[in-house]
């Protein structure tokens, strides 16, 4: 783990999507990675990130070191041997591990994960005196809000899930301890991450993909259904056209007229790397969509890959739809998770983060891009077969 000076990185959350992306871009960039995390079942946290970076193509040799640690337990649960090596050379610390659920049937756990267990890592951000620590927060630890969202500390005490309660409180007891241990600190807060924007390579797909995900399981429902002398999907209006595509009357109420603030994984790791070289002290950063599209481009785009038309978005308050049929009350239970991010009417400033990256910007959301990037989720039916689910 011997560097220059903030070439050493201390990473945990490699294991998971955005963390993975951000491995891979810190072993391209010449750094020297270390990973906290943890095994799954019987495979070891190293053959987890060999995998991984065969996946991403890239031979790190000395350069990547992985360290099974217990976030919950002092000292990381590593011996006192294994704890003072690593606070010996420990550098910049970026904390990217979360439990990102949303269910609040997983409460108690996401609160452990992201809130509960952070003493341990801050305690060795102190004790190795860190350079600077990262927190991978999220866009959303605003909470419910309106109006303009400042790369400030978080004020909401309303959330929409306890993902964004556990990510706001987990700002505030960070930002209190490295006001207490003196270790500069940077939250770092993307929006909804999507894949690669070149390649399309993604490694989770929830989100945007699930909301994509919902359509493609509906439309095979009910195309199976009318080769079967639709019974069913006839009484309800849908049909095969001669060229195969479906029509699909699917109404997708939603209260107000807004966004989705959508970002790719290459944009994500690229500002965090600058940030990484440029960012002063104790600030917030947005990393965000500026121009983000709305849900009447994103169903257009859903409705061309998947082959199915009929799709329509409609505003009213209550966001309740009258007599729904089989099809909407499929796809209600299904996006219901992701419905407060479908009609966002917050912008989130980002003067911050323009200011480190000279206004580079997130790409536009075209049909290319999202096509590339539900063309690899299909590809590896969903996750399920890219082999890396350990
Ligand atoms: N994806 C997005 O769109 C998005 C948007 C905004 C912010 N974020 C933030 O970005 C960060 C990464 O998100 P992601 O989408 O990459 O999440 P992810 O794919 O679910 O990965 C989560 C990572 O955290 C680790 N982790 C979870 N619980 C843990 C525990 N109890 N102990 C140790 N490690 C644990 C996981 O390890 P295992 O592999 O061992 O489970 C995995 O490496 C999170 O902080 C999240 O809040 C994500």
């Amino acid at each position: 783990m011997q560097g220059e000076s903030g070439r050493s990185i201390i990473l945990t959350g490699a294991t998971g999507f955005l963390g993975a992306f951000l491995m891979a871009g810190l072993l391209e960039r010449g750094y020297q990675v270390t990973v906290l995390g943890r095994p799954s079942g019987d495979i070891r946290l190293s053959d987890r990130l060999t995998r991984l970076t065969r996946w991403f193509n890239i031979d790190p040799g000395e350069k990547l070191a992985a360290i099974e640690a217990d976030f919950s337990k002092k000292h990381l649960g590593l011996d006192d041997k294994a704890y003072g090596d690593l606070c010996a050379d420990a550098g910049k610390i970026i904390h990217c591990a979360s439990d990102t659920s949303f269910a609040e049937r997983n409460r108690d756990r996401v609160m452990n994960t992201n809130v509960e267990s952070l003493p341990s890592l801050l305690d060795f951000a102190a004790d190795s005196r860190a350079e600077h620590l990262y927190y991978v927060s999220t866009a959303y630890a605003c909470g419910r809000c309106d109006g303009i969202c400042m790369e400030t500390p978080v004020t909401a005490r309303s959330f929409n899930n306890v993902y964004e309660e556990s990510k706001a409180q987990a700002e505030e007891v960070i930002r209190r301890s490295c006001e207490d241990s003196g270790v500069p600190l940077s939250i770092l807060r993307p929006s909804i991450v999507y894949g690669h924007s070149k390649t399309g390579k993604a490694l989770k797909f929830n989100a945007l993909y699930y909301c994509v995900k919902s359509i493609s399981v509906i439309r095979d429902i009910f195309v199976n259904d009318l080769r079967q002398g639709g019974g069913k999907s006839g009484k309800w209006g849908f049909f095969l056209d001669d060229d195969g595509v479906l029509y699909l009357p699917l109404r997708i109420h939603l209260p107000n007229r807004g966004s989705v603030n959508l970002i790719p994984v290459d944009y994500f790791v690229e500002t965090v790397l600058c940030i990484i070289e440029h960012s002063g002290t104790n600030e917030i950063y947005h990393i965000t969509c500026g121009d983000p599209p709305d849900i009447m481009t994103l169903a257009e785009y859903s409705q061309r890959f998947l082959g199915v038309r009929g799709i329509r978005v409609l505003w009213n308050q209550s966001g309740k739809i009258t007599d729904p049929n089989p099809a909407e009350e499929l796809f209600e239970r299904l996006f219901e998770p992701y419905r407060p991010y479908l009609s966002d009417n917050r912008i989130f400033d980002r003067s911050r983060t323009h200011g480190i990256t000279h206004g580079v910007s997130a790409p536009p959301f075209t049909y290319e891009i999202f096509e590339n990037c539900m063309a690899y989720a299909v590809a590896c039916e969903w996750g399920k077969a890219a082999g890396l689910s350990g």
